[in-house]
């Protein structure tokens, strides 16, 4: 298949409607041809059902799964924490059969246009979080060995966006910015998290990748992040996944 003009970028949605809807609208202006979301649709939210269908009827958009949207099928991790796991049984409750059939199929990674390579967590070990330096060097080393030809692995899960080359490490993503990119390098590239940023930055986190010019850019957009609370408190999720939003952690 060959590449498209315009790739958006999202990832850790966690049932942020709200935000969702910015990122989507924001990418569908910038004229963006297909969105690859890197997994985490449900969870810490109160707007799964919104999201999944916000997602799945979309014939440009690839999507895999995250580790919260495996729970609330059934694929039970325990390290999973006690009050993440009551949204997730909240979610499982109540979710239509499509909606969880939809989560059920969704891949654990995906290989787009011969180029890219989408994961949740890591290339290494399904949920682990590439933040280390450890980490970083054992997924550029994955790439090289595993996926050569392959020049980016988008990534989520750690909700900080991060642009990770062979040279350098770039985290500091608070705010909108374009990077230009080496087509002979490669890159771990971390959009950050559309609807729970921990980056102490509350702002929704999403990127597009421009494939005609080979640049990656960085998108931070505000949203209304009381309506995001209410939805929390109002259906008597914990109130500590209301009271982060405001802050980015
Ligand atoms: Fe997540």
């Amino acid at each position: 298949m060959p590449l498209s003009s315009k790739y958006g970028i999202i990832s850790d949605i966690h049932a942020n409607y709200t935000a969702l809807k910015v990122a989507l609208d924001y990418l569908n202006m910038a004229g963006v041809d297909k969105v690859l979301c890197l997994g985490d649709l449900v969870g810490y939210g109160a707007e799964p059902f919104e999201c999944i269908q916000a997602i799945k009827d979309k014939p440009n958009v690839y999507c895999i799964a995250g580790n919260h949207d495996r729970q609330v099928i059934g694929d039970k991790d325990p390290r999973m924490r006690k009050t993440a796991t009551k949204v997730l049984e909240w979610t499982a409750d109540n979710i239509s059969p499509s909606n969880a059939r939809y989560l059920k199929q969704l891949p654990q990674g995906l290989t787009v246009d011969d180029t890219f390579i989408m994961v949740h967590g890591s290339l290494v070990e399904r949920d682990a979080y590439i933040l280390t330096p450890q980490e970083i060097a054992k997924n550029l080393q994955c790439m090289i060995n595993d996926f050569a030809g392959l020049k980016i692995c988008f990534f989520g899960h750690t909700h900080i966006p991060m642009l990770i080359g062979t040279k350098a490490v770039i985290t500091d993503l608070r705010e909108t910015k374009s990077f230009q990119l080496d087509r002979n390098d490669i890159y771990l590239i971390n959009p950050g998290s559309v609807g729970q940023p921990r980056d102490k930055c509350p702002l929704a986190s999403f990127g597009i990748f421009d494939a005609d010019h080979w640049t990656m850019t960085f998108i931070r957009k505000p949203y209304d992040i009381p309506k995001a609370q209410r939805a929390i408190i109002d259906n008597g999720l914990p109130e500590k996944f209301a009271r982060r939003l405001s802050v980015g952690v």
